[in-house]
Order: structure tokens, then sequence, then C-alpha cells
């Protein structure tokens, strides 16, 4: 037991220079947590809603005092002098509080600063790294609704483990200005002994790509939100081109040493009925068209993940593209999904993908995204825990996805400080394990 004392919060800026909340939780023993929101740019429709000032010139209306003011006025009264230790409870009150579906009254933002800050502040009180308490969390959270199948090897799923980076090498569709339709190429070190030699690589490949990209004449030095290059590609194949010979240039085997993952994002250019790729003539794609254009990838590039193959309300499509492809590449949902417990559930049912896309503040508290958690473990679905296009020096996220045992992190790029802040987090957590460390 340790009681939250104070709970204060602020308006700080994210990597795009937009307002963000951050909050600082203290607890009667002293211990303290923080935590700043990440914000995103090609959101899912069934996001947590973000609070923003909306209508002011102040930021432009995007400022986040209004979400201040809920954390100072209703959140703090509701939770100081409760246990820190109680973050189910904690949490939950939270929801009740703001009593809308998508968290529209308080805000997702206010409420994630909260719920992790409250975190940060109970891992700090228990003296045990932040990834070690979330396994912790997630262990407790899986116990008293786990079934059969989730009881077997409880204990081993929940302890950590370094999880493989995910990192984005070329960005186009809404974090690069639209100079493609495909959101991010990304590679991931899969052949890789370990977490460190796997940066390497990924820095040695990132550096070539940018070489090839300016020989060929293109843009090999500006970079997206994420720092992944945002060259004016003809077409969208172009790209994953230029990064298969980025890995062979670095003296790497594709498809054995180092795999090609895409983050389609395909919601952003699905007009309702089809799928439309500007930078390939304003071609209109059905869903089975897509797929098509997809597994056609597939065989031809070592291709081991897909993210928002397609829309987010296609679950029709999502069925078919898994059906096709499922056993090859990991299907992963990310605005499909948006971190929801029940939308999971929806497409574990439905057959409609086998990994989900994790983050944080798509759902709003620890709680839910340790169930959306729990849910897809159960089913076999893997996890890749996902920084947003806005983001801060905050490092939670690399302590959850160490915490939850992910297999994948997606952080953006290796340039950009608020991206490095996870990698070498990253770096501290793996030499903590290594040497046998708690
Ligand atoms: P976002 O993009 O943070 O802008 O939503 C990240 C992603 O789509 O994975
Ligand atoms: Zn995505």
């Amino acid at each position: 037991m340790d009681e939250i004392r104070t709970i204060r919060a602020r308006e700080v800026l994210d990597s795009r220079g937009k307002p963000t909340v951050e909050v600082e939780l203290v607890c009667a023993s002293g211990a303290w947590g923080r935590s700043i929101v990440p914000s995103g740019a090609s959101t899912g429709k069934w996001e947590a809603v973000e609070r923003r000032d909306r209508g002011t010139l102040r930021y432009d209306g995007d400022g986040v005092q209004q979400a201040i003011c809920g954390i100072r006025d209703e959140i703090a009264p509701e939770l100081v002098g409760r246990d820190v230790f109680a973050q189910r409870q904690i949490d939950q009150a939270m929801i009740a509080l703001d009593g809308t579906d998508q968290k529209a009254r308080l805000g997702g933002n206010a409420l994630l600063g909260v719920s992790l800050a409250t975190a940060t502040a109970a891992a700090a009180s228990q003296g045990v790294p932040l990834y070690e308490y979330f396994a912790q969390c997630l262990t407790e959270h899986a116990m008293p609704a786990s079934d059969a199948v989730g009881q077997a090897g409880a204990a081993d799923e929940h302890s950590p483990a370094m999880p493989v980076p995910m990192t984005n090498m070329i960005s186009g569709g809404l974090h690069a200005g639209g100079n493609l339709d495909f959101q991010d190429v990304l590679v991931v070190p899969a052949g890789a002994a370990d977490y460190a030699t796997g940066l390497e690589w990924i820095v040695r490949i990132y550096r070539r790509l940018g070489n090839l990209l300016q020989a060929a004449g293109y843009e090999g030095r500006l970079v997206g939100d994420e720092g992944g290059y945002g060259p004016r590609l003809p077409d969208n194949r172009t790209a994953v081109e230029f990064v298969v010979r980025a890995i062979e240039a670095a003296g790497l085997v594709p498809g054995r040493d180092v795999t090609i993952a895409l983050d389609v994002a395909a919601t952003h250019f699905h007009d309702g009925d089809h799928y439309r790729l500007a930078a390939e003539a304003d071609a209109r794609l059905t869903r089975s068209q897509m797929v098509d254009r997809l597994e056609a990838w597939v065989n031809q590039f070592p291709i081991a993940s897909i993210e928002d193959g397609l829309a987010e309300e296609d679950w029709g499509g999502w069925q078919e593209l898994t059906q096709r492809l499922g056993d090859r590449v990991q299907v992963v949902g990310d605005d499909l999904f948006t971190t929801n417990p029940d939308r999971v559930r929806r497409g574990i049912e439905l057959g409609a993908a086998n990994s989900v896309l994790i983050k944080v503040n798509q759902i709003g508290t620890l709680t839910e995204t340790l169930e959306t958690i729990a849910v897809a473990r159960n089913a076999g679905y893997t996890l890749v825990v996902s920084a947003r296009s806005g983001e801060t020096e905050d490092t939670a996220i690399a302590d959850l996805a160490v915490g939850v045992a992910a297999e994948q992190i997606k952080i953006g790029s290796i340039v950009r400080s608020e991206r490095l802040a996870k990698y070498n987090q990253l770096l501290r957590i793996a030499e903590r394990l290594n040497s046998g460390g708690h």
C-alpha cells in the first residue's frame, strides 16, 4: 500500500510541436511517476478521443488546457488517497467518471497520462524496473479471466523478454506529405542474435538507404514524422525495392537476416468502395484486387508482416487477406483494432488477422491495454507494441514491450530523439536482462 498524495498535470509539446498532456503523480512514500501522452496523425475511427481546446487561436485549437483542468478538478479528487498499486480500480474509476464510449468527455489523453503515471509511480514505490511492473500487472490481469489455455504456462508467458524492432525506413502517406500511398516500409532484423546487434544492422541499412536514394537523385536526407526518409518516389513498389537494395548494400541477406514489414495504412486511401492508389495513376482497386496486390508483393519481396493492408471497416477484406496470406505473413491490425479488446475479440471470431498493434493512447488506460494483450495472446496472436507519429521523450512503451514480451516494437526510425529515447531505453533493459538482473 502506498497512497497517492498528489496528481499534477501540465501542457508540454510533442515531437510535432503540438501540445500534449504530462502528468506527475506522487505517493505518500515519496515515490513518484511521470508520463507524457503521445498523439497519432493517421488515427483510427475507434480510438479514444483526444480532448483539445478546439475553436481557439492559441496553438490553433490544439491546446490541452481543458484536459489538464479535467485532471485537476475531476480525476485528482477521485484518485488522491487511493493505493497506487490498485491500477485496475484506478483505471475503472476514471472510465466511470468519463462516462462515454470513447473517453470523449475527459479525454483519452487525460486518462492515459494519469494511468501510466500511476504505473510508473507504483514501480518506483516497489523499487522494480517499469518493465517488471508491467509483467506483474499482465500476470495479475490475465489470471482471473483466463481459461485453461490461458493458464498453461502462464508464468512463462508473462516474464519479460526483448522485442525485435520493426523500424521505419521510408515514410509515405500522412507521415510524409502524401508522397506515397503506403505509409511505411520497415525492416525487422529477425536474424540478429540480440537486440544490440539488430540495432546496429538497422543503422547500417538506414545509412546505405540514404546513400542509394541520393545516388538515384531522390531525397536521401529529408525525413518524415517518424524519421523515415520521405523521398518522392514514382510508386509504392520502388520504395520496397530501395529498402531491399539497402539491406544488401549493408552486407545482410534479405529474408534471412532482415525481413520487410509494411504499414499500408489502407484506411487512409479507402474511399468507402475502393482503394485509391494516387501514386499508381490513381488506380481504383476492389478489396480482392488489393489482396492480389499484397500477395504479388509477398511473392516477390521478403515481406514478413503487413499492417493495415485493408481499411478499418473492411472486415470481409481482412478475412480474405488472412485466409490467403495468414500462414505466410504476420497480418497486423492497427486502425482495425485500435487496441480495443472488443474489436480484437471480433477479429478473432472472424479470423480477420493474426497480430495486433498495441498503442496505449488508442484505448486510453493501462488496464484496457493489458486486457487487449491478454485476449490477443489467448488466441495466439503476436503483439507489436507501437509508438505514435507524435511522440515525446517518454520511454514507457519500451518497458511495456519488454514487460508483456511483445514479439516486436515499432517506434519509428533511428533518427530523432523521441525515437532514440525508446531505442536507448531498450539497450539499458537488454543489458539488465543479460546480466540476469531484475
Ligand atoms: P499514427 O501512425 O501514430 O500517425 O497513427 C502510426 C501507425 O499508423 O502505425
Ligand atoms: Zn499503422
